[in-house]
């Protein structure tokens, strides 16, 4: 029933028809409600997550106590991958922002999955290698800019990852809070107040409800 949904799953394309049908009779559907913690950092994990609707942040906590968040994944992608590979504790939190249905698989499931049909293990490497690739990029970003430049580099990669692109810029739709992007761009709520108003004042950007339109990518990335 949920074959329609794995197909559309890019880790799993490389599928028939009925080897989707015996993988989604093992995959476990489950609704979870908005903010709950679905993975906790540290916990073991025997179990791999595929999201059938909805999206989830992956975070860790520093060692202030702050929340940073590495990643926003949504309909069509997984995560819990890399306890299930190399058997070490759950490496961050994974909790939903809105209400998520996930399809649960175990591990002796996926692990044989990927030794039946080994172009799917090099779509996961091909998957890690661009969340790596990402996380690189974070990495760079928070190294490098002032905060303004991390907050717009944060919203040019929420542009690019889920943004639409309309005749007036591109819009992010169910923008994250403030708050939220506080602590995808290590900075404060208050800073991204700031900073998201200064630019709308300028015209970089547009509240549109809970959408956030982009005018341009030539977004400034100086405080000045
Ligand atoms: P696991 O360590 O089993 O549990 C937490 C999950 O969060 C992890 O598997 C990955 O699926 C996901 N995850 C961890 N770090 C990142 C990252 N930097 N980008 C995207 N997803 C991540």
């Amino acid at each position: 029933m949920h074959s329609e949904l794995l197909k559309r799953v890019s880790l799993f394309e490389g599928l028939n028809d009925e080897e989707l049908s015996t993988l989604s009779q093992v995959a476990l559907p489950r609704l979870f409600p908005k903010d709950r913690v679905v993975i906790m950092a540290e916990d073991e994990g025997d179990t791999l997550f595929v999201i059938s609707t909805g999206q989830v942040k992956v975070s860790i906590v520093s060692e202030d106590g702050r929340e940073v968040i590495l990643s926003m994944l949504g309909k069509g992608n997984f995560f819990g991958e890399m306890s299930l590979l190399d058997g070490h504790p759950r490496s961050a939190n994974v909790t939903t922002m809105q209400e998520t249905e996930l399809l649960m698989l175990r591990r002796a499931d996926f692990l044989r999955l990927i030794q039946n049909k080994p172009q799917i293990a090099v779509k996961l490497l091909a998957v890690l290698a661009s969340r790596l690739r990402k996380t690189d990029r974070k990495i760079k970003g928070l190294a490098l800019s002032d905060v303004t430049g991390r907050i717009t580099q944060t919203l040019l990669q929420l542009a690019e990852e889920q943004g639409s692109t309309t005749p007036e810029g591109v819009l992010i739709h169910n923008r994250p809070t403030h708050q939220d992007l506080a602590n995808m761009s290590g900075t404060t709520r208050e800073t991204v107040s700031r900073v998201l108003k200064r630019l709308e004042s300028q015209g970089y950007i547009v509240h549109k409800g809970k959408d956030l339109l982009i005018v341009g990518a030539d977004l400034p990335v100086s405080d000045s």
